[in-house]
């Protein structure tokens, strides 16, 4: 009887050739391509190398440097500069006195007082106090200065105590400190006239910085002690023409 589940160990059949012809019949069949559609075969690299050479040929006499098709020579005038139109910003950027450049800008810095000073800066006479005529804003710049870094604590410039203003100079570049203090200046009927340049307020932050009680409210004996100056730096007449995006000078046209 004959195991079919056994290997046939007949003296004929040799067991190690034929193991091996099995190994070679799955090895030849696991490299044979797939079969593909026709048209659908893969074209040989060498084809397609070849295929290359007259489109790099075609391109080098279309396009090549010194060509009729690109000539740099050819296409671009000899001294040609390119000019780049003006953008909305640097068009509208026509000069102006340096007193009005300043307070438009310090208009919208003015929406952190406006809260408690008011809009129209006049206070309310209870627990903010106006700002309009008031001493301590159009007198000499530096207690003004020192009142928006650090607040105010105590009698105000009339001597009534309204409660403490808290500093509002967190954030505060010296430009935007320099707008504000001129609007207010020069805004609400105050008519002090004069400019307070980006130069002086960075000496006020300076100033602020330098306080023994840095951080803390100043008083009004503090300001009046310490402070009744007017900041350190160049005077800029109010009808200076400045550019409104810089706050340079602009030499008149
Ligand atoms: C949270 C409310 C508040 C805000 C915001 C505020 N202040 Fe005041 N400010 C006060 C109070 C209150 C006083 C009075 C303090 C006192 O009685 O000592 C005062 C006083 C002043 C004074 C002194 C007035 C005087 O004549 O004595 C000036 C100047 C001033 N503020 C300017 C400003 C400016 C400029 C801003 C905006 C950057 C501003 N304040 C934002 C509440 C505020």
């Amino acid at each position: 009887m004959i195991d079919p589940s056994k290997p046939d160990l007949e003296e004929s059949v040799n067991v190690t050739e034929s193991h091996d012809r099995v190994l070679r019949g799955a090895a030849a069949a696991s490299r044979e391509n797939k079969l593909t559609e026709n048209g659908a075969e893969p074209v040989s690299m060498w084809v397609m190398a070849l295929c290359f050479v007259p489109v790099l040929f075609a391109g080098w006499t279309a396009f090549g440097y010194g060509t009729p098709l690109f000539s740099y020579k050819d296409t671009v005038r000899t001294g040609y500069v390119q000019v780049i139109p003006p953008d909305a910003d640097s068009a509208a950027a026509v000069p102006e006195p340096a007193v009005l450049v300043y307070a438009k800008k310090g208009a919208k810095l003015y929406s952190k007082c406006s809260g408690c000073h008011g809009p129209d800066g006049k206070g309310d006479g209870n627990a903010y106090p106006s700002l309009a005529g008031s001493e301590f804003a159009n007198g000499e710049h530096e207690r003004f200065a020192m009142i928006v870094l650090n607040g105010l604590t105590g009698p105000s410039s009339t001597g009534k105590t309204y409660g403490v203003m808290p500093a509002q100079g967190a954030g505060m570049s010296p430009e935007d400190l320099a707008c504000l203090m001129t609007y207010v200046r020069n805004s609400f009927g105050n008519k002090v006239g004069d400019v307070v340049t980006k130069q002086m307020a960075g000496e006020a932050l300076k100033i602020s910085g330098a306080r023994a009680k840095a951080g803390a409210p100043v008083t009004a004996d503090e300001l009046n002690a310490d402070h009744k100056k007017n900041l350190p730096g160049d005077i800029l007449a109010p009808d200076t023409l400045i550019d409104p995006i810089t706050l340079e000078p602009v030499a008149a046209k």
